[in-house]
């Protein structure tokens, strides 16, 4: 058989903070270093017009996304990164599928049921403020997977039930026309580490409590300085367990100096001091990744120029499904 293919898209629908870094960039680009198949990782930006009206917003979320995971590791030469927007095919091949997309299967899917729930409630007009953008979110969804021939889509829980649409539709489609699509599996990827924001909830943009990867060192400490504790004197033994400064510490720090500031704060530590180790640990790992992000933002036309090299490249993989998918309904003549 031959090598498999894993893909995964990101919408760029927020700056990257330490949450997308640990939640997201770190086990995707482990995969990566891991598979010996192809690897596509995409910028699924048609995807965040859903909600992206701004368009200098859309260009700026698009390259920081893009910079992001070019200055934490992401090979292209390895791993084929592109723009949605830039694969036409995605687009047919999504008309396509929506005629195979039961009505009742989109009716079902958690993001339009719970904006239609929310009208209800309020009691409002059910669709009101819906847009088929958001209706119809999880068939291009399905054609960014299967215009690759996607083996595995590893994603957060919240995507699964998108991946049960997209093998629905290929399956459906599959029956009418024979064994077209490849039926993609999700790799749902482990309850990975859960990074706190600065006030100890999920960090979240929606919750504005993050810590932006591009920050500065200067405006990294300061956030830093702002997560949230509680009003125990610096003397007062405190709860490793209970406190998110320590749980961000084990994220970024070395395993001995995890196990030293544990015992630091069993025997006391002020807060002012544990804030200074935690600052140092996210710079040591920031830093250097910091500098390839600002050089890249700096001269957006290389991202540009990665994005179109990869885009190329997927074009020939989107193409070649796509004309299986013309020949086998009949579009195009043998
Ligand atoms: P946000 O919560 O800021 O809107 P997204 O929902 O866009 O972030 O998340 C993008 C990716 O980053 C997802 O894979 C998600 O699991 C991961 N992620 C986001 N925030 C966190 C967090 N606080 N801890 C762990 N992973 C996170
Ligand atoms: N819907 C995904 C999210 O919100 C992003 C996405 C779009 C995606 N197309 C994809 C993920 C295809 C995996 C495969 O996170």
């Amino acid at each position: 058989m031959a090598s498999k293919t894993v893909l995964t898209g990101v919408k760029p629908t927020g700056t990257p903070h330490i949450g997308n870094l640990i939640g997201a960039i770190r086990p995707a680009l482990k995969m990566a270093n891991a598979t010996d198949g192809q690897c596509l990782f995409f910028i699924a930006d048609y995807h965040a017009l859903t909600t992206i009206h701004d368009p200098a917003e859309m260009r700026k979320l698009t390259r920081e996304v893009a910079a992001t995971w070019l200055a934490f590791g992401l090979d292209p030469n390895k791993v084929l990164l592109y723009r949605q927007s830039d694969v036409p095919e995605v687009f047919e091949l999504s008309w396509v599928l929506s005629c195979f997309a039961a009505k009742g299967l989109l009716n079902r899917a958690h993001a339009y049921k719970a904006a239609v729930d929310q009208n209800v409630e309020k009691g409002k007009d059910p669709d009101k403020e819906i847009f088929m953008g958001l209706y119809c979110y999880p068939v291009l969804m399905a054609a960014d997977i299967l215009c690759f021939d996607a083996d595995e889509v590893p994603v957060g829980e919240d995507q699964v039930q998108h991946l049960e649409i997209a093998r629905d539709i290929a399956q459906k489609f599959n029956h009418t026309y024979g064994e077209v699509l490849r039926v993609p599996k999700a790799t749902v990827q482990e309850e990975g580490a859960y990074v706190p924001g600065l006030d100890g909830r999920k960090m979240s943009k929606s919750y504005d409590n993050t810590i932006p990867l591009s920050a500065d060192t200067k405006r990294l400490r300061k956030l830093v300085m702002k997560i949230q504790t509680d009003s125990s004197a610096p003397e007062d033994p405190k709860d490793p367990e209970n406190s998110s400064l320590f749980s961000l510490y084990k994220l970024f720090a070395k395993p001995d100096q995890v196990a030293t500031l544990r015992e630091r704060y069993q025997s006391g530590i002020g807060w002012g001091e544990a804030k200074q180790l935690l600052f140092e640990a996210i710079e040591a790992e920031v830093e250097s990744p910091r500098k390839i992000y600002e050089e890249l933002l700096a001269h957006p036309e290389q991202i540009e120029t990665i994005l179109a090299q990869g885009a190329l490249r997927a074009r020939e993989k989107a193409g070649a499904v796509m004309e299986r998918v013309r020949q086998a309904t009949g579009i195009a003549n043998p």
